[in-house]
């Protein structure tokens, strides 16, 4: 394992503090941008098709130079290395995570460890396979319906995808996702399509999840019932538990192995809906995109390395300045499941409160990701940003070149998307009148030229290695998430007990509520 150091063992973190009490507390940025004409240049970084501008922050070079030495001597760059070379960076259960070597081209295998070389040969046979796959169901037009059971990441990913890139879609076919246990999600769904036309998709890295079994159980009873015959046919699973598959009935498989984290799982065979709906040579593009940003990440010297710049400012938010959330805006509606997608990838992986050693942590780690399309979340919180009383630092995303037809439609949203950054800092002067906005509220801009599948693979991989390094930072392992393990546990305890009516032993509410939904 690497050498790694807590952030606030080093040296540098007493630096950071004493810097914090002399200019950081008080960094106003009208006056460094009316004293620094070079800021936005030597603030603003292009990674590769994602440009980001993080000159509205509350940092300046000092402070840039000082985080960025923060994740000098904490290790990161030896971690980082750690993750592309196959160590078992996922501590608590002992495995590599290689989501980036599903994005690997074979030509690169060399350079890898041998058994890495290994695994790498068969993610190529499993995409090969998966994308011929694809590719025939594309162009089977008796199949008019795609339903994708799966939840978490094997839902977010998928379905953040096929919204964001339903341009390059195949418009002959229709795309469900079916997540919650809640029957309302599965019967809506079997309600508008027919067993001859539809291809489930099961998707479950354990092939246990109780929501994503109980409705695979209930879509291949429904189908039964209906007449279906041919399973083969009409279900598919995607898994790393091919066994669990089978015993199922589905004989149709498409597997990926352990080193795979469910959060990191779309590049994976959990992509065959993205895979289906843009077609093989658009998946490859993504992936394609994604590899650009982790070779990005790997060689780019970590003062432009945007990957490690926006996780310090991370650090920086949520440590130093004690902000509790960020605030996702894509001013793209292609981009609406965005913020649910990075709820998962960064709440489940920095969301610990102990280091790797199992050692309380005595600072903060993952804030909270909330958002909406930002056209629509300005008539509805923006006002809180503006005006509210805690301080919520803003992740603009826009996208410069768009494909529908209204020109006008698009200025008017890059214009609100830059107004909106723009007010945050300046604020507005009417001491003591409603009308005074504070202003110096920090935002990060980042910019796609278009919204393709590869951009839009650059920018996942990037807020996958963004994640990666703040962990890293903190010290934490972000590729468990032993935290939703209790809940499915007592889950299963109290459903009998919500047949039975048995309420022994349990605390008075819970037995409390089970007794009123009961009655
Ligand atoms: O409950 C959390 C979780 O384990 C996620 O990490 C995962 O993405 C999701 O459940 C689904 O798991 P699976 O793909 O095994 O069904």
């Amino acid at each position: 394992m690497s050498m790694r150091l807590r952030c606030d063992r080093t040296p540098a973190w007493g630096v950071l503090r004493q810097l914090f009490e002399t200019r950081g507390r008080t960094l106003d940025l009208r006056q460094v941008f009316a004293t620094d004409p070079g800021r936005f240049e030597r603030l603003t970084l292009q990674a590769p098709h994602v440009f980001a501008d993080l000159s509205k922050n509350l940092v300046d070079e000092t402070l840039q130079a000082a985080l960025t030495e923060l994740a000098r001597q904490c290790g990161v760059a030896a971690h980082r290395d750690a993750l592309f070379s196959g160590q078992h960076v996922n501590s608590t259960e002992d495995r590599a995570a290689m989501h980036w070597l599903l994005r690997q081209p074979v030509a690169d295998a060399q350079a890898l460890p041998l058994p890495v070389q290994v695994e790498l040969r068969q993610v190529h046979a499993v995409l090969d396979a998966m994308l011929a796959y694809a590719q025939a169901v594309r162009e089977d037009v008796a199949i008019t319906d795609v339903v994708n059971i799966g939840i978490g990441g094997s839902d977010l990913g998928p379905q953040m995808a096929v919204l964001a890139l339903d341009e390059f879609a195949d418009q002959g076919k229709r795309y469900h996702f079916v997540s919650s246990v809640d029957g309302h999600e599965l019967s809506q769904v079997l309600r508008r399509v027919r067993p001859e036309s539809t291809l489930f998709l099961v998707a479950s890295k354990s092939f246990t999840t109780l929501e994503t079994m109980t409705n695979a159980r209930s879509a291949k009873a429904w189908f039964q019932a209906q007449g279906g015959r041919d399973i083969a046919r009409h279900f598919c699973a995607l898994t790393s538990n091919v066994q669990a598959a089978a015993e199922f009935g589905i004989s149709t498989t498409f597997g990926f192995r352990d080193w795979v984290g469910g959060r990191y799982s779309m590049w994976s065979a959990i992509g065959l809906p993205i895979a289906i709906a843009i077609g093989p040579q658009h998946f490859r593009e993504l992936l394609a995109g994604a590899h650009a940003m982790d070779a990005h990440f790997r060689i780019a010297p970590l003062e432009r390395n945007l990957p490690v710049q926006l996780a310090l400012l991370d650090l920086w938010h949520r440590n130093f300045h004690g902000f509790s959330s960020r605030s996702v805006a894509p001013y793209h509606s292609g981009l609406r499941r965005m913020q649910a997608y990075l709820q998962q990838l960064e709440m489940e992986s920095n969301g610990k409160r102990v280091d790797e050693t199992g050692q309380a942590l005595p600072y903060a780690t993952s804030p909270v990701i909330w958002g909406e399309p930002a056209a629509n979340g300005q008539h509805a919180y923006f006002q809180m940003l503006h005006q509210g009383s805690d301080v919520i630092p803003v992740e603009f995303i826009a996208v410069k070149k768009v494909a529908h037809e209204l020109p006008e439609h698009h200025l008017k949203l890059l214009a609100n998307g830059l107004a909106q950054a723009q007010a945050l800092m300046l604020g507005q002067a009417d001491p003591g009148g409603h009308r005074h906005m504070p202003g110096n509220r920090p935002s990060t801009f980042l910019v796609l030229e278009e919204l393709t599948p590869t951009s839009l693979g650059a920018l996942i991989a990037l807020y996958e290695h963004r994640v990666f390094v703040a962990g890293s930072l903190w010290g934490i392992n972000s590729f468990d998430q032993w935290g939703v393990e209790l809940g499915k546990v007592l889950a299963k305890a109290i459903e009998p007990r919500l047949e039975s009516g048995d309420t022994t032993g349990l605390d008075a509410s819970t037995a409390g509520l089970l007794k009123r939904l009961r009655s």
